[in-house]
């Protein structure tokens, strides 16, 4: 991480929230055979310690969707790149994301996976920028922090491909994304 950046959330303050998430997880699915679904790419380092921080079964899957729009603007169309490997229907999913913004993503997918036959569709997200949120979009149903509209990165989230192997969330600065 170059001095530019501002930690926003450290990693032991991040360490410290995922504990609580998983427990509150693990008391809210004990006995249900959860289906863990880890949203490709940004959200993969969340999910790796979400899942070890829930002392009940769960089973893991993985899916990946893109929203199309130029820059930071979004059209709100949402496409599924990759599907889950293991029907849905009758399981008990947990979606594990990063972050919800306008909360398409999210909301397509709970939406897909209804359709589908899940049983139940609980959104769980490192981050929550409600203020971002798009008519329509999802909300969480287990959210690690509630942050301001800033651009930030680490912990699975990217610009442009990088930074996401940063164990803390920062704030990038606008002139890092040459904006
Ligand atoms: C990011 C993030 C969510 C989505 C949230 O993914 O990981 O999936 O955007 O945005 P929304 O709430 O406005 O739908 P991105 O498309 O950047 O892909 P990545 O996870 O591979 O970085």
């Amino acid at each position: 991480m170059t001095g530019k950046k501002k930690v926003l959330l450290s990693a032991r303050k991040i360490r410290a929230r995922v504990k609580r998430l998983g427990k509150q997880l693990t008391a809210a699915y004990a006995g249900k055979d959860p289906l863990f679904v880890c949203v490709l790419k940004g959200a993969c380092v969340f999910y790796a310690d979400l899942v070890r921080a829930v002392r009940c079964p769960v089973q893991f899957d993985f899916v990946q969707a893109s929203s199309y729009g130029s820059g930071t603007v979004s059209s709100g169309e949402v496409r599924l790149e990759k599907a889950t490997d293991q029907p849905v229907e009758g399981r008990h999913v947990v979606l594990v994301e990063d972050i919800v913004d306008t909360g398409r993503t999210l909301a397509y997918l709970k939406r897909l996976f209804l359709q589908q036959g899940a049983r139940s569709v609980a959104i769980c997200a490192l981050l929550d920028k409600p203020s971002r949120r798009a008519a329509g979009g999802a909300q969480a149903d287990y959210v690690g922090f509630t942050i301001a509209d800033r651009f930030v990165v680490g912990c699975g989230l990217d610009y442009a491909e990088r930074f996401r192997n940063l164990p803390a969330i920062a704030e990038l600065p606008a002139e890092e994304t040459h904006e």
